[in-house]
């Protein structure tokens, strides 16, 4: 990771910690022939001045409240915190949202499901992520990039080279410092599902089972990015974990 330019943002308050002194994961090179899509993978990271956290997980692993909880601890350490969940966190992005989400669509062709999600994508980036990175906030976002890698390249079968390509594209090669990937067994997940099974949630057992599996597949693959968390247990528990891993990874807590 290069060095970060000094920090230009509006003073933070006393004694919190100034965006120049945000952890970092440990820069690891990438292999001498890697290609660029590799190499964000391989733990490049934003590249930016802030720091961005994904969170990932089967529907009903309870990343949603785990985010919130970093977010608040975070926050009571002085750091700026953007949270932001995909598809949507704009305008444009959740109504793109209700499209994908809509079970009235069911049988979008998958190409056509992994655009618009890669759509949402690349303006929630653009107008929200990248703005908020280059100002040095902590970034927190329900669901990226590794997302569209599980349902549409291992769930859909569109394979994970095509969604890379296209989500390089999409985002202008902007990768997270770190992925939390909430690892939850069924029956807890299904219990905190919504009564009415939205567009993906209908989807039959199959799929979902390919989709756990892609993200098992994630895991070994890009082990120097993303971490899995065990999920199980009162969220207090859970979220002791994460920021363990977080400290661990980005040492945001000992600054
Ligand atoms: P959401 O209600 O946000 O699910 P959850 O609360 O479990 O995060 O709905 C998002 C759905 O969209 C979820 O089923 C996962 C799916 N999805 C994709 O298939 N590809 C993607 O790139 C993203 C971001 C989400």
């Amino acid at each position: 990771m290069s060095e970060r330019p000094p920090a230009t943002e509006p003073p933070l308050p006393e004694a919190a910690p100034r965006s120049s002194d945000l952890g970092r994961a440990p820069y690891r090179e990438p292999p001498e022939d890697a290609t660029l899509e590799e190499g964000a993978l391989a733990g490049l990271g934003s590249g930016l001045k802030g720091v961005f956290i994904t969170f990932e997980g089967l529907d009903g692993c309870g990343k949603s409240t785990q985010m919130e909880l970093l977010a608040e601890a975070l926050r009571a350490r002085g750091y700026v915190v953007l949270m932001t969940r995909e598809p949507g966190g704009t305008p444009l992005g959740e109504a793109i949202r209700d499209i994908l989400l809509d079970p009235r669509y069911r049988g979008m062709s998958p190409r056509a499901e992994a655009l618009l999600y890669a759509a949402a994508r690349a303006h929630l980036v653009q107008e929200v992520i990248r703005p908020a990175l280059a100002d040095g906030q902590v970034v927190l976002c329900d669901r990226y990039l590794d997302s569209s890698l599980a349902y549409q390249g291992y769930g859909r079968g569109l394979g994970a080279d095509d969604i890379i390509m296209l989500n390089v594209w999409a985002t202008q090669g902007l990768f997270p410092d770190l992925t939390l990937f909430l690892d939850l067994e069924e029956p807890a997940r299904s219990s905190r599902l919504a009564a009415v099974p939205d567009r993906l949630e209908a989807e039959d057992e199959a799929f979902h089972r390919r989709v756990e599996a892609g993200y098992r597949e994630l895991l070994v693959q890009h082990r120097h990015r993303i971490r899995r968390i065990d999920a199980t247990g009162d969220p207090a528990e859970v979220q002791r974990r994460v920021q363990a891993v977080v400290e661990e990874e980005l040492e945001l807590f000992s600054h």
